[in-house]
């Protein structure tokens, strides 16, 4: 059977950044450790005055385009995953289409276009519908373009704000991929639940402590799934694990118990007996309080071992690094994971060809979905290819009154005109409103 996967990706950061410990931290009062050691988080990217969730993803899949020499002919899908959605019945792959005829020879006309909405696991469930396409014999030699482009903003003052970003991740999903192969075995873990939502209003209504627990819950669930089609996991099977990352101290949390879900009943285990003992079992105890106070005694040593740590710091934390100068990307916030653990391979000269990623998705609401991916031969120069770091470098960084007008600026219920921070060049900018209320782009060259 043909492998089918990631081709290529492009990453687009929002053109401005929050200083968390710098800036954010001193107006809040608070420690800026909290910002740096709790949730992992030194910046946030924001959009300027003249991007939306349009320009970014335009901007990213432009640049995919152009790299790979493709033309509108070559895509036979566009797909945009996305929570930040300004219409409800018009999706934003079709402005992200009419963006890249502004710049390509031809037209997207003969594309499928849509919009897929699950919260921050859209992005993932795009993917899965390029695979499926193309797996059906649908797509007629033609890849797919998914994109995940979101502006995640929060209310001002709500404890949100301290994870907020923007920014997009396109990806060309194809036959015989040159990056990463997706596995046809899949986990989930779904349930209806009211952490995080956005009852048609622009900022989420979210019970931030509730929406840990049920991350973790759901992505057990989803692992447990995994398994029962794909064998149990074990912490060699794979050289990475990229997880949807809102913050990186929510995937300290869920690595801790994914790791202590992979080593249960392998020699690893024993190997640590001596140290901290064997991990508890159910049965064992007379009731659940005294279960769950054991299973968290465990689990505190487990994190001080060894072991432990060097396997964080080896397939957990280079998964990391972006996430931790951007903040939450939603849909893109996966993606941006895999995308920073690859170029952690290519930094450390670490030959990934043929290596293996468990992929860890979730979004509120809620739903976790694992699978593994397979890296391909040609993934050093798609990842070289990227210019993620001078983007980061190039971001203007924002005092705490550019802050709070920029926040303004996005607000859907403001009408307020701020200058640019920045001057656009070689982008898609918003160009303002047309006569029935649509959102218009231009390419400044
Ligand atoms: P908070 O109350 O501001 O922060 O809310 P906190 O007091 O819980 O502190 C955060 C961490 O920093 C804690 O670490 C503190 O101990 C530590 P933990 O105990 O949890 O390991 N800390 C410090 N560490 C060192 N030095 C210090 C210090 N002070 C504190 N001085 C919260 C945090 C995450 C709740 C908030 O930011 C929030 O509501 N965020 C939005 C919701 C969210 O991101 N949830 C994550 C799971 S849901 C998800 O991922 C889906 C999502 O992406 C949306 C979607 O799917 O569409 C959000």
């Amino acid at each position: 059977m043909t492998a089918v996967g990631i081709d290529a990706i492009e990453i687009w950061t929002g053109n401005l950044k929050l200083d968390l410990p710098g800036t954010f931290a001193p107006e809040k009062g608070e420690d800026p450790e909290k910002y740096t050691k709790g949730l992992g988080l030194n910046a946030s990217s924001f959009p300027d005055s003249y991007e939306d969730i349009v320009t970014m993803g335009a901007n990213a899949a432009h640049r995919l385009m152009e790299r790979k020499g493709l033309e509108p002919d070559d895509i036979g899908r566009i797909d945009v995953a996305t929570e930040s959605a300004f219409d409800n019945s018009k999706p934003v792959s079709t402005y992200v289409a009419g963006c890249l005829e502004q710049v390509f020879e031809g037209d997207f006309h003969h594309a499928n276009k849509g919009e897929r909405k699950f919260a921050c696991i859209a992005g993932t469930q795009s993917l899965d519908d390029a695979y499926n396409w193309i797996r059906a014999g649908r797509n007629r030699g033609r890849s797919a373009l998914v994109i995940a482009t979101d502006t995640a903003l929060y209310a001002r003052g709500d404890a949100g704000e301290a994870t907020q970003g923007a920014g997009a991740v396109a990806m060309l999903i194809s036959e015989d991929p040159n990056l990463v192969e997706l596995s046809a075995e899949q986990g989930y873990g779904s349930a209806d639940e009211t952490d995080f939502l956005k009852p048609n209003q622009q900022f989420p209504s979210v019970d931030g402590k509730r929406s840990v627990q049920v991350y973790l819950a759901r992505m057990r669930e989803a692992l447990e799934d995994y398994e029962s089609v794909a064998g149990d996991v074990h912490e060699e099977d794979f050289a990475y694990a990229p997880f949807h990352t809102p913050f990186p101290g929510m995937v300290r949390k869920a690595a801790l118990l994914a790791y202590r879900h992979v080593i249960r009943d392998t020699s690893l285990e024993d190997d640590l007996a001596d140290e901290i003992g064997r991990q508890p079992r159910p049965e064992a105890f007379d009731t659940d309080d005294d279960y769950r106070d054991a299973l968290r005694e465990y689990m505190d040593l487990l994190k001080e071992t060894e072991a432990y740590q060097e396997w964080y710091a080896e397939t957990i934390d280079p998964t990391l690094s972006i996430s931790r100068e951007v903040g939450n990307w939603y849909t893109g916030s996966v993606h941006v994971a895999r995308a920073s653990a690859l170029k952690h391979a290519l930094e450390n000269g670490r030959d990934m060809t043929g290596k293996a990623l468990l992929v860890a998705s979730y979004g509120s609401g809620a739903q976790a979905e694992i699978h593994s991916e397979v890296v391909r031969e040609g993934w050093e120069d798609e990842i070289e290819a990227l210019n993620v770091d001078e983007q980061l470098e190039d971001r203007y960084d924002m005092s705490w009154d550019d802050y709070e007008e920029v926040h303004d600026v996005h607000n859907h219920d403001m009408d307020v005109d701020v200058e640019e921070f920045t001057t656009p060049e070689s982008e898609f900018v918003f160009d303002g409103w047309g006569r029935m209320g649509e959102r218009k782009y231009r390419y400044v060259e």
